[in-house]
């Protein structure tokens, strides 16, 4: 079973709903960028009000801001994890990559849900999460064809990724994402 996983794929796919149940049953530490930066702002430390009117707009977060956060929890335990909303662009793909030689933890796999931007677009409306309204969803889901897009790539050369089609209910995937993690 692969204990170092990366959740890839564009807002609304789910992929906080699945790394939370892979986590569980896997017993691995769940990191989602998104979520640790709103409990930021909830908290309204000095990271989470830089990070507010950014999250706001749906663009992303400084990189120097999310690695901070991301290696003080990875560099902490030595287990398997689950990382879900990161990296988000290249240059936070090779900054992760350095820091997982450092501590010797290297990825054994990247987990793509795919999703038509019909679907994603309807899941986030109903949720209604701040961040939830047509425009800046609109806006998200153009920083992640231009920025996180390339990414698919990326660890496709090398030879990391498994693309896991994200439509259906959340058992039916939580199934097919089982079926990749082995
Ligand atoms: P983040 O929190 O990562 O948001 P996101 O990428 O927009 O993704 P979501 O969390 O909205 O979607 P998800 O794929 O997790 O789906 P979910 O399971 O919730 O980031 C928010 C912001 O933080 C960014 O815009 C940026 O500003 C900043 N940020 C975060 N990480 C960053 C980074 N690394 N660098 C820079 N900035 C960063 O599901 C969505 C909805 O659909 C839910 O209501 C769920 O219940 C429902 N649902 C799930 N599965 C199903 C299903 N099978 N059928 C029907 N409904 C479903
Ligand atoms: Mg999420």
């Amino acid at each position: 079973m692969k204990q170092r996983i990366l959740f890839l794929g564009p807002p609304g796919a789910g992929k906080g709903t699945q790394a939370e149940r892979l986590a569980a049953s896997h017993n691995l530490l769940h990191l989602s960028t998104g979520e640790l930066l709103r409990a930021e702002v909830a908290a309204g430390s000095a990271l989470g009000q830089e990070a507010e009117a950014v999250m706001a707009r749906g663009e992303l977060v400084s990189d120097s801001l999310v690695l901070a956060i991301v290696r003080a929890r990875l560099t902490c335990c030595s287990g398997g994890w689950l990382l879900d909303g990161f990296p988000r662009n290249l240059a936070q793909a090779e900054a992760l990559q350095q820091l997982l030689e450092e501590i010797g933890q290297p990825i054994e796999l990247v987990v793509l849900l795919a999703l038509d931007d019909e679907t994603l677009v309807e899941r986030l409306l109903a949720r209604g999460r701040t961040d939830d309204n047509e425009a800046v969803i609109r806006n998200r889901l153009v920083v992640y064809s231009d920025q996180t897009e390339p990414l698919i790539a990326y660890y496709r050369a090398q030879g990391l990724l498994s693309s896991v089609e994200a439509n259906g209910t959340v058992e039916a995937i939580a199934e097919r994402i089982s079926a990749v993690v082995g």
